[in-house]
């Protein structure tokens, strides 16, 4: 079939909605169509050209949420109909991993997804024949998909699709640092450092968990009003001295939790340092710059701070994001305070300049 999609044909240029062919899903895959889809800061980096590991020609978008139109052969969990969130982190429910509860990092299907292509080693997309490449398996800047069915995420069709996009990467990423890294406990004292997409929903996350007393860190007021929405109790714009603020609003010692949602390694760096000691646990959601390095001075760890990492917030995606989703719908996650702008997959070019602009939190492009 014929498509619109975004393609990143070159680093550093703006992408290039045009048609392109989507075949049939194969054994193992369904085809969806897109009803919406988050702007995220993965897909600008690759487009910059950063990402070592990036590629093109490929379409980009992987915070995908929509309806299952057709699927292959043997595809016996989604069915057309179904509302699906996609997952660039796939659960195949077998692996040595998914079988293990103490991490969500699927191995089934990641050497391929990782280079472009769907299970088989090959792509559904393609342009007067010659394959364009999936991105991180998702390739949702687009209005139809097909991706594994190992990847989909089936939630409750009350949910509206253009929040529902939210739980595919920032979102669940944040809730999972705490509720399944973390594992925050009640009555406790946390400290997120960003208040993006991620550090925002860490506090969520947080809150959820019966934490007491959360501080949420940024450099923006803006941004730290809207952490106050999601339940921080104190707000602190952050700087070179912010270890020592953390200290002075803790009795001196720190926060039972930490949580870095920057990307920064002197972020992460104060992130261990604002962690108790006894008990202290930091965990680190960001991403760093290629080749950067986190300084840890070991006497914070003999005194018994902690260090976590945190991919996709360990969500096993096709468990617990439908049950994120739940959470939304009894009105225990408020979703709406992150959309900040709708847009056409004609404008994704505007919603990288918005994202770059740190205007709002999330643009959402929907699809007629
Ligand atoms: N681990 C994962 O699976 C996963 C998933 C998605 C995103 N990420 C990463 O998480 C990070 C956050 O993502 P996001 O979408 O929320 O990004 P974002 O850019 O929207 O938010 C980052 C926030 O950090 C704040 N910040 C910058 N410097 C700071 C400082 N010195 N002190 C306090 N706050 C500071 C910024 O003001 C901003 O609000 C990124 O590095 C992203 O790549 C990780
Ligand atoms: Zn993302
Ligand atoms: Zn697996």
């Amino acid at each position: 079939m014929r498509i619109r999609a975004a393609v990143l044909e070159e680093f550093g240029a703006p992408l290039r909605v045009q048609e392109v062919d989507l075949a049939e899903p194969r054994a193992g895959e369904a085809l969806v169509r897109l009803a919406a889809c988050g702007v995220c800061h993965t897909d600008l980096y690759t487009a910059s050209g950063a990402d070592p590991s990036g590629y093109a020609p490929t379409v980009l978008g992987h915070e995908g949420a929509g309806v299952v139109e057709r699927v292959g052969e043997g595809v016996t969990d989604v069915a057309p109909g179904d509302h699906v969130v996609t997952l660039f982190s796939p659960q195949c429910r077998e692996c040595e991993h998914c079988r293990d509860h103490r991490t969500n990092l699927c191995l089934a299907i990641r050497e391929q997804q990782n280079l472009g292509y769907l299970p088989d080693g090959t792509t559904r997309l393609s342009r007067e024949g010659d394959p364009i490449r999936h991105f991180m398996g998702t390739s949702t800047f687009a209005e139809y998909t097909v991706m594994p069915e190992i990847a989909l995420a089936k939630i409750d069709a009350a949910a509206p699709l253009d929040r529902a996009c939210l739980f595919a990467c920032g979102l669940s990423t944040g809730l999972g640092a705490a509720i399944n890294t973390a594992k925050v406990a009640a009555g406790s004292t946390c400290v997120v450092f960003g208040a993006g997409m991620v550090g925002l929903g860490a506090v969520a996350g947080c809150r959820l968990q019966g934490a007491e007393r959360i501080v949420c860190v940024d450099l923006s007021e803006q941004r730290l009003e809207l952490a106050r929405g999601q339940g921080a109790t104190d707000t602190l714009v952050g700087g070179p001295e912010t270890v020592n603020e953390i200290a002075e609003l803790t009795g001196g010692f720190g926060a039972d939790y930490t949580f870095e949602a920057t990307g920064s390694v002197r972020v992460m760096q104060q992130a261990v340092e604002s962690a108790r000691m006894g008990w202290g646990l930091a965990t680190i959601c960001g991403v760093a710059g290629k080749g950067e390095t986190l300084a840890i001075i070991p006497r914070f760890l003999i005194t018994g701070r902690r260090v976590a990492g945190s991919s996709f917030g360990g969500v096993k995606g096709r468990d617990q994001v439908p049950q994120f989703v739940e959470r939304y719908l009894a009105g225990e996650i408020d979703v709406d305070p992150f959309i900040s702008h709708t847009l056409t997959l004609e404008e994704v070019n505007h919603g990288f300049e918005l994202m770059k602009a740190q205007d709002g939190i999330r643009s959402v492009i929907e699809f007629a």
